[in-house]
């Protein structure tokens, strides 16, 4: 009998999809799968379909013997040892394209919500402080006219290029390759640091990615620059942040991911009223999660019989 693990509750219609060819095991809680069960549960597994908050690393993989595919519903794949997985020919697919335009859409509201001090103004009112229009009240930044640095410029990043151009914004980006539809400039990361009104983040998680923007780079960025990270968390050094933003060295942080995640309710970023924070919800629709999970749902069936998977992170393993 075949055996499919899930680590977190999807989609109805793509777990039935995963119903018609073998036994299909649910981690049925609305939290990460804990390691003694996970690494129970992958040991007696054909294929598994994991998110983000599972690790999967070679101490895993090693108990493993049956496993023949690793399907994570995201297009990140930070949280698995694809060298491992790869050593044992053992296929990786992960979900791109389907987020694209719900993770851009994201970047974009959190880009206006840091912009025009959306949180301040809704604490504002709701705390009854709202007794007259003021000329100096919650004065924030126009993103119409202003220069958006983009670094990373996949897929994701190109979307929020897409979308700054509606708003009369100039695009200039580091990292990656621009479509010729899209107008933007190509720039060293310094410069787009110098440069920037706004920067948006856009690069996956590589060790060479780790703390890309550090004191030193945040050093470089205007006074008045706002800086957005739907990416992962560790792209950004949260300590020297913390410091920039309190300092006034930035002028604002709106963050879909952070350092660790959850963040712990203790942790000084909180306390700043110019740093916004989200609970990771990049590609938080129900449409777009659906299609994340069908995505997973097309690797994880390819993998069973033994074929290339149509979104694979390791191709190497079939060479
Ligand atoms: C991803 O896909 O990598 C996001 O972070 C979650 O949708």
């Amino acid at each position: 009998m075949t055996r499919i693990y899930v680590t977190r509750m999807i989609a109805d219609s793509a777990l039935a999809r995963l119903g018609e060819i073998g036994e299909v095991r649910v981690w049925p809680e609305d939290r990460p799968v804990p390691r003694e069960i996970l690494i129970q549960e992958a040991a007696e597994a054909d294929a598994m379909l994991t998110i983000l908050t599972e690790q999967i690393d070679s101490t895993l993989l090693a108990a493993t013997p049956r496993l023949k595919v690793i399907s994570n519903v995201a297009v990140g794949y930070d949280n698995i040892d694809v060298h491992a997985a790869s050593q044992r020919r053992l296929p990786i697919g992960n979900t791109p394209g389907v987020l694209t335009e719900t993770t851009a859409d994201l970047a974009f509201a959190l880009m206006l919500a840091a912009a025009r001090r959306l949180p301040e103004g809704e604490q504002y009112v709701k705390q009854g402080h709202w007794t007259t229009w003021s000329p100096s009240l919650l004065l924030g930044r126009d993103l119409y006219g202003a220069t958006l640095g983009i670094i990373g410029f996949g897929r994701i990043g190109q979307a929020v290029a897409r979308r700054a151009h509606g708003f009369s914004m100039r695009v200039i980006y580091h990292g990656g390759r621009a479509q010729a539809e899209i107008p933007a400039e190509q720039r060293p990361l310094d410069d787009l640091l110098r440069e920037s009104d706004f920067i948006s983040l856009h690069v996956p998680l590589k060790p060479e990615t780790q703390r890309l923007i550090g004191t030193r780079e945040l050093s470089l960025m205007k006074p008045t620059a706002i800086l957005v990270n739907t990416a992962r968390g560790s792209v950004i050094d949260p300590v020297a942040l913390y410091v920039a933003l309190r300092s006034g060295r930035i002028w604002a942080a709106a963050l879909d991911v952070t350092d660790p995640e959850p963040i712990p309710l203790s942790d000084p970023l909180l306390t700043l009223p110019n740093c916004l924070i989200v609970p990771h919800l990049g590609s938080a629709t129900v449409a777009t999660r659906e299609k994340m999970a069908h995505r997973a749902v097309d690797n994880v069936l390819a993998g069973l019989r033994g074929e290339r998977l149509p979104y694979c992170v390791n191709p190497d393993i079939y060479e």
